[in-house]
């Protein structure tokens, strides 16, 4: 079986930092593996409520991968999709720079695609990485955070300037 263990998990050959190819020249055969992995993670969804399995496979730029899976609660608002699981878990592991989050579901005839809150929670990382929505068959759809969530708010946004308001406590 294979083992999903925080931060053990790697995709040869895509640690682009280290490599330091041009776009057209990427080798992308780790697209697949991904889309693996977070078929694999979807196996561990916690989802006896919405019955709606969702894995998902970070891929850090050092070719580190982190997965999740989405874990319902009986106090239903509580409950955690696959995305923000990963990056959770990636995060408080030390990484904060990504190269791609492949999305696994049941469902059969529709790439899944990610809830407005997973989207907002992916471009705190930045905008112009890539989204693998995928299909059970391994097929798949590439989509940049950019395309998911268009004229988004981000970090960056909190350090422009702004007018000086007094605040009364
Ligand atoms: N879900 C995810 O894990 N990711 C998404 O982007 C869409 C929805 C989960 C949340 C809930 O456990 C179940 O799918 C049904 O909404």
């Amino acid at each position: 079986m294979t083992d999903f263990r925080i931060g053990e998990l790697r995709v040869d050959g895509a640690d682009t930092e280290a490599r330091n190819h041009s776009s057209e020249e990427e080798n992308e055969d780790w697209i697949k593996p991904l889309i693996h992995q977070s078929q694999g993670a979807k196996e561990f969804a916690y989802c006896p409520y919405s019955k709606f399995r969702v894995g998902a496979a970070l891929l850090a730029h050092d070719g580190t991968v982190f997965t999740g899976c989405n874990v319902e609660n009986a106090s239903y608002n509580l409950g955690l999709c696959a995305e923000r699981t990963a990056i959770a878990k990636a995060v408080s592991g030390g990484y904060r720079s990504f190269k791609a989050i492949a999305i696994a579901s049941d469902l059969e005839d529709q790439f899944v695609s990610p809830c407005g809150g997973c989207r907002q929670f992916m471009r705190e990382f930045g905008d112009h990485w890539s989204v693998y929505l995928s299909k059970p068959d391994g097929s798949y759809k590439e989509m940049t955070i950019e395309d998911l969530l268009p004229v988004s708010f981000g970090p960056e946004d909190l350090k422009k300037k702004r007018l000086t308001i007094e605040f009364i406590s």
